[in-house]
């Protein structure tokens, strides 16, 4: 695992940090954000959106859970659990837009990701937090699990 510190000065670091990442992720990363209410978690996918390419407004999915942008270099699958429960999220199925088995790979971003009750083999965590009005902080890590690291490990061949 990796981890880094960014320091977010104004919105438009947060939206810069998304844009850098929107331009050089690969298709079927999976970001999980976490933070409270206004740390800037849509606005860091506005920037993502705008990385990849994709020329739609992106609102935040609070209350349709999950937002789908196909206008880009791949498409962005844009979810909000907030108003969810563990068993809500389960009956979800997210797995089928990490796996791609039924949804075409993309870039999955997922807000309030707390509520996952299962995680991705590979994944980035993004966590937000407040350190006064505009500025904020995103600790950023990496996450391979085992399975992750072995099917990793098969590509290379
Ligand atoms: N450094 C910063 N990063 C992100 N948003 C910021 C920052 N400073 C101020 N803001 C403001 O805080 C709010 C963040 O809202 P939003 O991105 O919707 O948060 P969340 O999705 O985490 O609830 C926006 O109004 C944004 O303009
Ligand atoms: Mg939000």
């Amino acid at each position: 695992m990796t981890e880094q510190i960014v320091k977010l000065p104004d919105a438009n670091a947060t939206q810069q940090l998304g844009i850098y990442l929107g331009t050089s992720l690969t298709a079927g990363s999976v970001i999980l954000l976490t933070g409270d209410l206004g740390s800037g978690k849509t606005t860091f996918v506005q920037g993502l959106a705008q990385g990849m390419g994709i020329v739609d407004a992106i609102v935040s999915p609070t209350f349709t859970i999950i937002n789908e942008y196909f206008s880009g270099r791949l498409p962005l699958y844009h979810l909000d659990l907030y108003r969810l429960t563990s068993a809500d999220v389960d009956d979800l199925q997210l797995e089928s837009y990490w796996s791609g088995i039924e949804s075409e790979l993309g870039i999955v971003a997922i807000e309030w990701a707390e509520r996952l009750s299962y995680l991705p083999d590979d994944y980035m965590r993004i966590e937000l937090t407040y350190d006064s009005i505009d500025h904020r902080i995103a600790k950023i890590s990496n996450f391979l699990t085992a399975e992750g690291a072995e099917s990793a490990e098969k590509d290379r061949g």
